[in-house]
């Protein structure tokens, strides 16, 4: 299983290096297959030693340059992060990143050899529209993108499930997750959206799921462990 905690505008630099130490005297315990990823804001990125890979919620696709308030592949690498979150629905809508945004960054990370997870998800009036809806959806947001990249992960987030408590069934993440395995074929495929320590093991459970992208769940460094551990 892949477990990504991805922070958001959460934790600082401080914050983030008590959190690393906490997750690092549990992560001891945890199955050797099993793959741990932090995603930090952009302050507290750094180079971390554990059994975990930190990487980037988001970079502007260019080595550096007049691009206010962004990072880019300098402020990366001075880190060595080679893992980045793309396509994550709080940018597609709060920030308007458009699909064709998203595929200049993917295109420009994959050519530098980055680690991607690439998110994608639905709306709630396309998901109350039925499943032909919510995967027509879902493959519109595979235009552009190399889907067939080693380095590639994706992560299917009902945008309905995120922060909101309430998690997709496992019924609607397994039927979705099915439909999307058929697409991507053996391309690691995360879900996303209300996994915590409650639902982990059932999610975990649920076949075609290799893993989780988890938000609030995953800001305390106890409940994280938990979910990795369980
Ligand atoms: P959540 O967020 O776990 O708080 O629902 C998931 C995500 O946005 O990646």
């Amino acid at each position: 299983m892949i477990y990504a905690a991805n922070f958001k505008a959460n934790h600082t630099r401080k914050s983030t290096e008590n959190y690393i130490e906490a997750l690092n005297a549990k992560l001891g315990a945890k199955k050797a297959e099993d793959k741990v990823y932090i995603f930090p804001p952009s302050s507290a990125l750094d180079s971390y030693e554990g059994d975990f890979t930190v990487g980037a919620q988001n970079a502007y696709p260019t080595q550096n340059g007049a691009y206010t308030g962004e990072i880019a592949l300098e402020q990366l690498d001075e880190f060595d992060i080679k893992t980045i979150l793309i396509g994550h629905s709080e940018r597609r809508e709060l920030l308007n990143e458009n699909q064709e945004n998203i595929v200049e960054k993917f295109s420009f990370f994959q050519e530098q050899d980055f680690e991607i997870i690439y998110c994608i998800g639905e709306p709630l009036n396309i998901r109350e529209k039925g499943f032909e809806s919510v995967m027509q959806y879902l493959l519109a947001q595979f235009e552009g993108i190399d889907i067939t990249y080693a380095k590639l992960t994706i992560a299917y987030e009902p945008i309905w499930a995120i922060g909101t408590g309430r998690s997709a069934t496992v019924e609607e993440i397994s039927t979705t997750h099915r439909a999307l395995k058929n697409v991507i074929k053996d391309i690691p495929l995360l879900y996303g959206g209300s996994a915590k320590p409650a639902n982990i093991k059932e999610i975990a459970s649920i076949a075609g799921v290799d893993g989780v992208l988890v938000g609030s769940a995953s800001l305390d460094a106890e409940n994280f462990s938990t979910m990795i551990l369980s």
